[in-house]
């Protein structure tokens, strides 16, 4: 049977997953490396800021793995446009990434056109990136889409998941690379400020996986909550806020626009580790809150201020031990680069 870890975010997107796959493909601090990378949601909204050997890479769409030389697949949860793949793959190439064989596309994920992204670029109601993302996934509900299969210029990138994962490669070792967040999933997230795709790790098995090839879901958040698009989301009249804005280089990788920030939410954390069945947990950008000088987590209206990052790990430590998740299974990351 395939083994599967899936890489979910449990907040507003951004925390920092790219980076987490990076260290999980490269680390193989596993008994058995990865056969396959898989990203199994989402599309050119989302943006990943890769280190790989030293050098700032962003992805949208295309698996960590490739930077490995692992099988990556844009799997059938995905939203692919095909015109930023392109794109991608020759930024990739000229950075000295060697893709050719290595990327595929699932023959039934579905793709964005172009009336897609014009429609879309019109959006004023929920502050979305423009991708297309939306009337993507509402046609391919209302059954009027386009998938993979039928873009001839996709033809040499198809793969059938059914026979790949599980008539071919009955071992493999999969990495479930996820994009978006808890807080913008459809289903879970204060709808109608979401995407359109399921950014749970219920999402990754809707790929082809089967639930018992599930090994470990690693959950990963950041010290401090970012969200883009139009809801209310900043605290008002908090100056700290552009602070951490500045030492978090908190711009979207995708369209460069601030993103708003607040305390670190312990409820939301908690839910999105509950309902992902988060075993590992990565907290990111500590090193934010310690050179901005202040730790805050907020539950509800309720801020509470800690003296430093450790009574504030130690505070998380805590709340996640209920949850059933060991303090060796939580890493708090100060590193942009690494975890
Ligand atoms: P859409 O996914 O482009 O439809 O946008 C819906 C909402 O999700 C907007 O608030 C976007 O800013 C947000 N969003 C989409 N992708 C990402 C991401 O990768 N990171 C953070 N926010 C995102
Ligand atoms: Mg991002």
């Amino acid at each position: 049977m395939t083994t599967l870890d899936i890489i979910v975010d449990l907040q507003y997107g951004d925390s920092g997953k790219g980076k987490v796959a990076h260290f999980l493909c490269q680390k193989n601090n596993l008994k058995k490396k990865y056969t396959h990378v898989v990203r199994y949601n989402g599309g050119g909204n989302a943006g990943h800021t890769i280190f790989h050997k030293g050098v700032k890479f962003v992805t949208h769409q295309i698996p960590v793995g490739v930077f490995f030389g692992i099988k990556s697949i844009i799997g059938p949860g995905c939203a692919l446009d095909p015109e930023t793949f392109f794109e991608e793959i020759r930024a990739l190439e000229k950075g000295g990434i060697k893709t050719k064989g290595k990327i595929f596309v699932a023959k039934n994920v579905h793709v964005v056109t172009n009336s897609h992204k014009e429609e879309d670029g019109g959006d004023k109601k929920i502050g979305t990136t423009k991708r297309g993302i939306g009337p993507m996934y509402r046609d391919k509900y209302a059954r009027t889409g386009v998938r993979a299969e039928s873009v001839p210029e996709l033809k040499p990138y198809l793969i059938d998941m059914y026979e790949e994962f599980q008539i071919k490669n009955k071992k493999a070792v999969v990495l479930g690379e996820g994009a978006q967040g808890f807080g913008l999933d459809i289903d879970w997230g204060a709808y109608p400020y979401v995407t359109s795709s399921h950014c749970t790790s219920a999402g990754a098995l809707l790929n082809g996986f089967p639930p018992q090839s599930v090994r470990d879901v690693w959950g990963v958040g950041k010290a401090y909550e970012t969200y883009v698009g139009l809801k209310d989301f900043e605290p008002k009249n908090e100056p700290v806020f552009e602070k951490i804005r500045e030492l978090g280089q908190e711009f979207g990788a995708t369209t460069g626009r601030a993103r708003q920030c607040n305390w670190f939410d312990m409820s939301l954390l908690e839910k999105a580790a509950r309902i992902n069945g988060v075993t590992k947990l990565v907290i990111n950008k500590i090193d934010v809150l310690n050179r901005a000088g202040v730790w805050k987590i907020r539950e509800g209206k309720k801020v509470t201020n800690f003296r430093g990052p450790e009574p504030m790990k130690a505070y998380i430590r805590k709340r996640l031990a209920a949850s059933g998740l060991s303090a060796k299974n939580i890493f708090f990351s100060e590193s942009a680069e690494t975890v």
